[in-house]
């Protein structure tokens, strides 16, 4: 009744159809004589006509209607005389014949256009709105076929989908906790889950080997583009297995995504050790688009009477290709004081400009001859025309720093080519990180995580260098400097379970209070297993080269964790709270 085709179907073969279409107005072109109204659905735009002199009733029905109005209409299909090849239904227009107003829309508060007029907070207010425009919509069919191919991919390599509850006990994987109050239970509380970790393991326990689910995760965390408080993984679990089944199983998965949905096929899957990245690109997620790899300076520039190096632990600089002659003296300044904010924190950049003459320039040419600089071009393979950039401190927060500007150069330089796909394999994480703030042991994974099988045995030490230098069997999938997923191997022993517990700061009292359950079961019979998480949203957002994770979800929440739309969180009633036990009990005034 409402249609016999959609708004992005019909092509020349169509003409001299009958045909009845609904839609919404997305924009009308009145010119007296003729009145042309672009009708809008998911699927696409046809253009409609009313023609004065043929139907002036019509027409003039048709010159009321406002934009996104919703319509029936009916007519034929005929060729256009000014066709628009920028439209698949370019090619043709209906001849209205009747016209039904199924719904008047009041004026939108932005434009339903490609690139809107709308801010961020009134889009997310009308976000029923915003999800009209093309590039929102697009998103989230992009992310619905991303999770379809998932499915398939999966159920076809022999996994099952299992849900998890929601309702659960706190699992502690470094951020904060939603709760939710038990009416039953007066003064307890659920959480909700950061992930659904422990109840995967226990479905290895339970048999269901190759456990898989497209599942919310809840995390009560400082927002960023590419973080929401509520999120939803591609999560997976396997028994029987040793890192390389996994590693093979998802590179498998993100080839698969990425040709059935974008049509590209992925080259290689390198893997790099945390320890490598690190030292190499002083990030565990490197972003492999482009070079611009740390070459350290040590031997060439310490001892030579420049304090600020030769009170370094670590002097490491990259080499930013033809860049010479681009930054200018005010430029560099600027480049420093962006370094020197707290965010990033350095202390200062030592520069030294190869100009295309032959000449050398540097911030330190008082305290080192142009050979001894030559001697840094040579070590960092510059050629004339490049610009040494050049950071010196404690080893750690030195190759942060200069992480950070090494991505700010890719930036400036035009090296981020979104079509250009770089996954990594980064392994061998540790497995333990020292807090100094709280004087103990993190897992730098989460608790479950295995220690690599060699290094199980120095469980057992007491130094803390030797603990802070025990590798994981743990990997994340990083894509063009994103993390798109992590997992591990899981310890499956409660006697290393416990033990990892001690390290971590827990008693026995708390370990069994809190994972009794899961240490109880490893001793009915616990396979060896490992698994994995991918980001969906955070995987959609990367494979279409965006930063933001937000347009992947149909409504998600501000920066300050706010649904706009719903205005969540608010207040609840005093009697719910009475009955949640929770009432506040706020001193009268
Ligand atoms: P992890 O904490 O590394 O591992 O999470 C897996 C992946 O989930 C995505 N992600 C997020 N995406 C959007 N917003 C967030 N706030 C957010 N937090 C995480 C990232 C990340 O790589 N249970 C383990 C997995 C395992 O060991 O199997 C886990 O949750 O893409």
């Amino acid at each position: 009744m409402y249609r016999t085709h959609t708004c992005g179907e019909l092509r020349m073969q169509n003409t001299g159809e009958e045909v009845t279409l609904s839609g919404w107005t997305d924009a009308k072109r009145d010119f007296g004589q003729l009145t042309f109204i672009d009708l809008r659905d998911r699927y696409g735009i046809t253009q409609l006509v009313f023609d004065m002199d043929a139907q002036p009733e019509l027409c003039n029905e048709a010159r009321k209607i406002g934009r996104e109005w919703v319509l029936l209409i009916k007519g034929i299909v005929r060729e256009r005389s000014n066709k628009n090849p920028n439209r698949p239904t370019g090619e043709i227009e209906i001849d209205v014949f009747t016209l039904q107003v199924l719904n008047a829309s009041k004026v939108p508060p932005f434009t339903i256009e490609e690139n809107t007029d709308g801010g961020e907070e009134i889009r997310m207010k009308y976000r029923y709105l915003d999800i009209r425009r093309a590039p929102v919509k697009e998103k989230i069919i992009f992310r619905s076929k991303v999770a379809i191919e998932t499915r398939k991919h999966l159920a076809e390599h022999g996994f099952i989908e299992i849900e998890t509850p929601y309702l659960i006990k706190s699992t502690p994987e470094g951020a904060r906790d939603f709760v939710v109050p038990s009416r039953m239970n007066p003064g307890q509380f659920y959480a909700l889950p950061q992930s659904p970790q422990t109840f995967k393991q226990l479905l290895m326990v339970a048999g269901m080997d190759k456990y898989f689910q497209i599942v919310k995760c809840f995390r009560d965390e400082d927002l960023r583009a590419d973080r929401q408080p509520e999120f939803t993984q591609i999560d997976c679990e396997m028994a029987f297995v040793v890192k390389e089944d996994i590693l093979q199983t998802f590179e498998q998965l993100t080839r698969h995504l990425y040709k059935t949905v974008m049509g590209v096929e992925l080259s290689d899957f390198p893997r790099m050790t945390y320890d490598e990245a690190m030292r190499r690109y002083g990030s565990d997620k490197p972003d492999l688009r482009f070079g611009m790899e740390f070459i350290e300076l040590n031997d060439l520039a310490k001892g030579r009477g420049f304090p600020v190096f030769d009170q370094a632990e670590l002097v490491v600089g990259i080499s930013a290709k033809g860049q010479a002659n681009k930054f200018s003296n005010k430029d560099i300044k600027k480049l420093t004081s962006w370094l020197q904010r707290p965010q990033i924190g350095a202390k200062g950049l030592v520069h030294v400009k190869w100009n295309e003459d032959g000449t050398i320039k540097s911030s330190v040419g008082k305290f080192f001859s142009d050979e001894q600089l030559k001697g840094w071009l040579e070590a960092m393979h510059a050629r004339p025309g490049d610009m040494l950039l050049i950071l010196a401190g404690d080893a750690d927060p030195t190759r942060k720093q200069l992480s950070e500007l090494r991505l700010e150069m890719a930036e400036r330089m035009n090296l981020l080519d979104s079509k250009v796909v770089k996954p990594l394999w980064v392994i061998d994480f540790p497995l333990l990180e020292w807090d100094e703030d709280s004087q103990r042991f993190h897992a730098m994974h989460h608790p479950f995580t295995s220690p690599r099988k060699e290094d199980i045995e120095l469980l057992n030490s007491s130094d803390r260098a030797v603990l802070s230098s025990i590798k994981a069997d743990a990997y994340d999938l990083v894509i063009n400097g994103a993390e798109i997923g992590g997992g591990s191997i899981r310890i499956h022993d409660r006697k290393i379970q416990m033990k990892t517990f001690h390290l971590l700061g827990f008693t026995d009292e708390e370990a069994e209070s809190q994972f009794g359950f899961l240490m109880g079961a490893f001793e009915y019979g616990a396979p060896p297993h490992g698994g994995i998480a991918f980001g969906l949203d955070r995987l959609c957002a990367i494979m279409q080269g965006e930063k933001s994770i937000r347009d992947y979800i149909a409504f998600p929440k501000n920066n300050q964790g706010r649904d706009v739309m719903i205005d969540a969180p608010s207040p609840i009633d005093p009697d719910q709270l009475d009955e949640l036990s929770l009432s506040l009990n706020l001193p009268i005034e």
